[in-house]
């Protein structure tokens, strides 16, 4: 086929084929690259944001936005006894897990003491602090969507705004225009159809104020957490979902999220369970948090154990997982609310020839749970 240039800068297009995605490989790094990293993070000096970060990439990720997946971006953390971190707020969203030590995390107008595995949100534009106010350095992993925004050039960041400044603002903007917002919306009127398709014609009043949830921080905290995990440590091999529970952000609605793009999940596997192999667009990262495994990634194996991180499902890639003899305890990112906002979070539970469904968008498929459940209780 022959490409023409056409004038203006413009791509003839009718040579085109359907194309398919091309899939980053898997991605693992060990957990003694990670507390070697740390090491020397503590032994150095702070970064100007009063951070000791290191940033996980991927050898396929490139500028801007570099990444552990081509949209989330890790980051390892340590701050030493009596370090703050700056004020900062920036429009990415973040999920973040304590590893060790304890801190107060300050967002918003929210405060939250936390020590290992406990687990917060922060929603974009909210301003965090992360003070250590223990006698340990104070570790943490920490997952947000900036490497998309910076793809798109539209990533924003500063660093601290004036004392209560958010609060303040937040206020006055409240109370100066929000008798304006009210009138201008009922004066516009709501959407009108257009036709009998169901298309309707909606006023500009709307797109600048649209409806909205408010998003707070939350806070999962790893001894309520984990009171839960016996029941889904129960399931054995040939159950056809995964033994997990999402770390559920309520105001995500149907997108079933932590954050907007991410949600974060907690598994808890057995001895020896192996999961079917299945694909998604969404792409998922694993941090074993304790156990060991292996698993099939687009065809390569991966061994892997309690430290280590790991891109474990690039998006589409066909992937399963296992454990040996010890189960795992996991907790994996996946930028799947953000693909169910895009309407393009396709879906395959059977890669043998299953069907191939956009979730969010349709119905979508079930588990062999009701079945598992009777045996066991039989
Ligand atoms: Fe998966």
């Amino acid at each position: 086929m022959t490409t023409h240039t056409l004038p203006g800068k413009m791509i003839d297009q009718r040579s085109f084929s359907a194309q398919s995605t091309d899939v980053w490989s898997s991605h693992l790094v060990r957990g003694s690259e990670i507390s070697d990293a740390l090491t020397m993070l503590s032994d150095g000096p702070c970064g100007s944001d009063g951070r000791r970060e290191a940033l996980v990439v991927h050898p396929s990720s490139v500028e801007p936005g570099l990444g552990l997946s081509p949209g989330i971006a890790v980051v390892f953390g340590v701050l030493l006894p009596g370090e703050r971190t700056r004020p900062r707020r920036h429009n990415a969203s973040s999920f973040t897990m304590a590893l060790s030590g304890s801190a107060q995390a300050r967002i918003g107008d929210r405060a939250f003491n936390v020590r290992a595995r406990d687990c917060w949100n922060t929603p974009g534009m909210r301003v965090e602090t992360i003070l250590n106010n223990g006698t340990e350095p104070f570790t943490y992993v920490s997952y947000s969507n900036s490497p998309l925004l910076r793809k798109l050039e539209v990533f924003y960041e500063e660093y601290d705004p004036a004392e209560g400044e958010e609060a303040a603002a937040d206020s006055q903007i409240a109370s100066t225009y929000s008798s304006k917002i009210a009138s201008a919306k009922e004066a516009a009127g709501g959407a009108i159809p257009v036709g009998d398709s169901g298309a309707m014609l909606l006023p500009y009043e709307h797109l600048i104020d649209p409806d909205f949830v408010e998003s707070r921080p939350l806070l999962w905290q790893w001894d309520e957490v984990a009171e839960h995990l016996g029941i889904v440590r129960s399931l054995k091999t040939g159950y056809t979902g995964r033994p997990l529970w999402c770390l559920y952000n309520p105001a995500t609605g149907i997108r079933n999220g932590t954050t907007f793009s991410f949600f974060a999940t907690i598994t808890a596997a057995g001895p020896n369970f192996t999961g079917p192999a299945h694909k998604h667009v969404s792409a998922a990262i694993n941090y074993i948090l304790d156990g060991s495994g292996y698993s099939i990634v687009d065809g390569v194996r991966l061994e892997w154990g309690a430290g280590d991180i790991m891109l474990s499902a690039p998006g589409w890639a066909p992937h399963g997982h296992a454990t040996k003899d010890d189960g795992a305890v996991i907790l994996t990112i996946q930028d799947h609310p953000l693909h169910i906002g895009m309407e393009s979070l396709i879906w395959q539970e059977d890669i043998k020839g299953g069907p191939i469904l956009t979730l969010g968008s349709e119905a979508g498929f079930g588990t062999n749970l009701a079945t598992v459940q009777n045996k066991t209780t039989a």
